[in-house]
């Protein structure tokens, strides 16, 4: 198997408001490459801060946060913007898009900050947009566009910058039964394609569509450890 490109080391995530119970305690985990990791567990257990401490938007208290060979937690501000930008791309449960923004405007923020002159983002966005099925809503705005095709327009920023890392927060947790197959399906596809993914996720049928591995976390600490078969090319 390929180098890891995710690799925790004693990991401890305390938060200042919360003293007493640690969010991670000790946590230790490798994901290789083309892996596609489930991270199941009951409500405040720690999965978003795992989440988070990878994407650079938290810094644990304890323990080492490598990526792609990074040491992501002895970056500074300025080092961790650029890491985040090139190698991370995320997802979120409320898709967190820009609503006053057009659809392709909200895609293309990611090449504009890493500074892809402007017509090869575009043609980068179109690209991405027509492949997710949404290119004729280009220049709509998010607020018209369905929960479904609002995360896909997520997805397609997450990916702008082709990261070798995708992450996802609850993907599916604010759709409609509808919407929430379609995220599926395209995060399946993706993950046959071989992308990276991390996927914080209460869906289990997200989970087993998407995953070949899940872990759990129970009060921060890891229950769970198993490998699913790869995930079939989904057509
Ligand atoms: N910014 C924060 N400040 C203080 N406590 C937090 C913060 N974020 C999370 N926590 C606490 O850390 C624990 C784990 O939270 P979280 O990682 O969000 O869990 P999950 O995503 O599994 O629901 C919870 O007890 C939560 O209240
Ligand atoms: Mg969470």
């Amino acid at each position: 198997m390929s180098a890891p490109i995710i690799e925790i080391r004693d990991v401890s995530k305390t938060y200042a408001a919360s003293e007493a119970r640690p969010a991670l305690a000790d946590l230790s985990l490798e994901v290789a490459a083309g892996e596609a990791l489930a991270v199941l567990g009951p409500s405040g257990s720690g999965k978003s801060t795992l989440l988070n401490l990878i994407a650079g938007l938290d810094r644990p208290s304890r323990g080492t946060v490598r990526v792609a060979g990074t040491a992501v937690h002895a970056l500074g501000e300025a080092a961790l913007a650029g890491y985040r930008r090139e190698r991370i791309g995320m997802v979120f449960q409320f898709f967190n898009l820009l609503d006053d923004l057009t659809v392709e405007d909200n895609v293309l923020i990611p090449a504009q900050l890493a500074g892809v002159p402007k017509a090869e983002a575009r043609e980068r966005a179109n690209g991405l947009l027509t492949r997710l099925g949404i290119v004729r809503h280009a220049r709509d705005y998010p607020g018209t566009l369905s929960g479904g095709q609002r995360q896909r327009v997520a997805v397609a920023r997450a990916l702008m910058n082709n990261p070798p890392l995708l992450l996802a927060d609850e993907p599916t947790g604010a759709l409609d039964s509808a919407s929430a197959a379609e995220v599926r399906e395209l995060l399946g596809a993706l993950v046959a394609e071989g992308r990276t993914l991390v996927l914080v996720t209460h869906d289990t049928g997200l989970a087993a569509q998407c995953a070949t591995r899940v872990i759990e976390l129970v009060d921060g600490r890891l229950t769970r450890d198993v490998r699913n078969s790869p995930v079939a090319v989904a057509r």
